[in-house]
């Protein structure tokens, strides 16, 4: 595997909130419900919905955006007020935001600068919404996190949150060129166009790449903290690629600990029923599965394994809450 620098290209968009409240209207400002078991009730508002007012709207354009809900309740449940907070792969900075909103302090790194501008700017509007606590984003290769991490913030994260970039066929939205007529166009289903991005490595490079990343983590975490990973299974020409099992074997190769495997939903729940919220190309691929006589099911679900750094306290399993 070739190397990248090891140097922070970059360190964009602190940020500081100290008001009491948070002004942004959306559903996504309520608190996360502690205690919910192995299966947590995250979709009940689409994802849309869970962003509006909250993140820019240029924000819409990333493809793999975590859903701010399932942030919330990893950081609602592993951290107190006033901990720090860390993503090493972040996006459009959704994990830092949720923890500015919740009165903790965020900082991310995210290796495409139009990402981590993004990510700036989501960080400034939590800022102005009063958020209370601070967010920052580095632009750098997570590979090397613990260059890019502030010495003083070395053993002082009390939770890791992310989720490794995978498969293109899944993410993105749907442009026709007139209403129900044409050829289906595909939009927002690039995380950028450099090759170095572990989204357009292999499946063994991203375990590599995702190994490194996770043994950095283990580097600046506190004693005793938590990595929680959200992660889904894909298909790439038929065959599942099983990227939760990846996460595990990675946490486990970097020295943490599993600490246990729990269930985000995407669907929401009404009634007793299931309220699915496929992507289109999600239900175009089942379909034409089916269609070719393999029984496949839309995947409605992010797997949430989780971690603990050696030493501290054990932290007790979400099945026992
Ligand atoms: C699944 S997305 C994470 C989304 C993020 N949690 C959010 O909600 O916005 C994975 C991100 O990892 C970034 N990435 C890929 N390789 C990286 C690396 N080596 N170092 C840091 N970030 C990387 C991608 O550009 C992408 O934005």
């Amino acid at each position: 595997m070739s190397e990248t620098t090891a140097a922070p290209r970059s360190r964009t968009g602190t940020a500081t909130g100290e008001a009491e409240r948070n002004p942004a209207g959306s559903c996504a400002a309520a608190p996360a419900r502690q205690g919910q078991g192995s299966v947590f009730l995250t979709g009940q508002v689409c994802s849309r919905e869970q962003r509006r007012g909250r993140y820019t709207p240029e924000s819409l354009a990333h493809p793999g955006k975590m859903l701010p809900a399932i942030a919330r309740y990893l950081i609602a449940t592993y951290t107190e007020v006033g901990d720090w907070v860390c993503d090493p792969m972040a996006g459009i900075a959704t994990t830092v935001v949720e923890a500015m909103h919740l009165g903790r302090h965020g900082i991310g790194v995210e290796y495409e600068a139009q990402w981590a501008r993004l990510a700036a700017a989501n960080i400034g509007l939590a800022t102005a919404q009063g958020a209370t606590g601070t967010g920052e984003v580095v632009q750098g290769d997570s590979r090397h996190l613990p260059v890019l991490i502030p010495p003083d913030l070395h053993g002082r994260i009390a939770l890791v949150v992310t989720s490794p970039p995978y498969g293109a066929s899944t993410h993105g939205h749907v442009r026709t060129p007139g209403p129900r007529r044409g050829k289906v166009r595909k939009i927002h289903h690039k995380y950028g166009g450099d090759a170095a991005n572990l989204a357009y490595r292999d499946h063994d490079e991203l375990a590599d790449g995702f190994t490194q990343i996770l043994t950095g983590a283990a580097a600046i975490l506190r004693p005793g903290g938590i990595v929680a990973i959200t992660a889904r299974p894909y298909r790439r020409h038929g065959e599942l690629i099983d990227i939760p099992g990846m996460v595990a074997a990675a946490g486990i190769n970097a020295g943490l600990r599993l600490h246990e495997e729990c269930a985000a939903l995407i669907a929401g729940i009404r009634g007793g029923r299931l309220v699915p919220r496929a992507s289109f190309f999600q239900q175009r691929n089942v379909r034409a599965a089916i269609a070719d006589g393999d029984p496949q099911w839309l995947l409605q679900h992010e797997d949430v394994v989780t971690f603990q750094a050696r030493g501290g306290s054990p932290v007790a399993p979400q099945t026992l809450r």
